[in-house]
């Protein structure tokens, strides 16, 4: 694991740095519980749980798109593809295709949907947001559920999506972003969130206005961008601090990654300091009923 962490620093290609990230953890490196949701989740009033936090992100998702079962949906970075089966249940979704570029994603959420009887609704496939590969004005709606801000760049995985979705079809993200006047990135300490300042590219490190400025210039109307990050990041803190101390997460974790997550969780001080210059959006958009291009 130390080794494929050097890995990951000394790799230059930001693609293939994320997946060779990603390939480090397993559904048993994950500090969910009962699912293999890899978000911060959206922690309602009384939510105290990881597992039911990001799945009420993914539902939040699946709101402001305004799924529907006839929808053909692109889930662009599915993870495990937990918000999928999710959608196919509670959305009565009938075709969802997914894009990664992790191969154990792929592997094994492909081996979840052959288990659920699902392989005929839930079609997981390699491929990069920044070069999707399906044709033009192909599907009906886009989401990018907390995997934007590794896309190389996000803005061209803007235009791509732009290029994907039929004429009035919606995408929707849930993302990452600093917020205005934060510190810089590269100024980042903490162990818990220093990840950001390998894994997320600069030129995806804007605030939410210019998000939305983005958004509009690849040309999407209806675009809007929500903070949600009074709902995600100090519950999520809250959470670690209560799960590092749960025998249930040791006995489940290897000890090099308990470790790990023990050690970046100590210092809550510097966590909660610099987690007030992140913000965490979700963000929709349209592309025009009328786009003839
Ligand atoms: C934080 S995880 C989120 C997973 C899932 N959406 C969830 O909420 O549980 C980010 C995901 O984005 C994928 N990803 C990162 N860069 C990508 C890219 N350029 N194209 C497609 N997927 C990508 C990763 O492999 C990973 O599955």
């Amino acid at each position: 694991m130390l080794g494929n962490l050097f890995l990951v620093r000394t790799t230059n290609d930001a693609t293939k740095r994320t997946a060779r990230l990603y390939e480090m953890y397993p559904p048993d490196r994950l500090v969910v519980k009962d699912t293999n949701y890899y978000n911060l989740g959206y922690w309602g009033p009384g939510c105290t749980e990881l597992d039911h936090a990001a799945e009420a992100l993914a539902d939040m998702v699946a709101d402001r798109a305004a799924l529907k079962p006839q929808d053909t949906v692109l889930d662009v970075g599915f993870g495990y593809g937990d918000q999928d089966f999710h959608w196919v249940e509670t959305r009565g979704l009938t075709r969802i295709i997914g894009i990664n570029i992790t191969k154990l994603h792929i592997k094994v959420a492909r081996e979840r949907a052959a288990e659920r009887g699902l392989t005929d609704r839930v079609d997981f496939r390699e491929g990069s947001a920044t070069a999707i590969p399906l044709p033009d004005a192909s599907v009906d709606k886009i989401v990018a559920l907390e995997s934007a801000f590794h896309f190389d760049t996000r803005e061209d995985f803007f235009a791509e999506a732009f290029r994907v979705l039929r004429p009035g079809g919606l995408l929707v993200t849930a993302d990452i972003l600093p917020m205005a006047g934060g510190i810089p990135k590269a100024d980042i300490r903490s162990h818990a969130i220093k990840w950001i300042r390998i894994m997320v590219d600069d030129a995806n490190w804007y605030p939410s206005a210019t998000y939305g400025t983005k958004l509009a210039k690849a040309g999407f109307t209806d675009v809007n961008v929500t903070s949600i990050r009074d709902n995600v990041y100090e519950q999520w803190r809250q959470y670690h601090v209560r799960r590092v101390q749960e025998e249930s997460f040791k006995r489940r974790s290897s000890s090099l990654f308990y470790k790990m997550v023990a050690v970046a969780h100590r210092d809550q001080d510097l966590l909660q300091r610099e987690l007030k210059s992140l913000d965490y959006v979700v963000a929709s958009a349209q592309k025009p009923a009328d786009d003839r291009r």
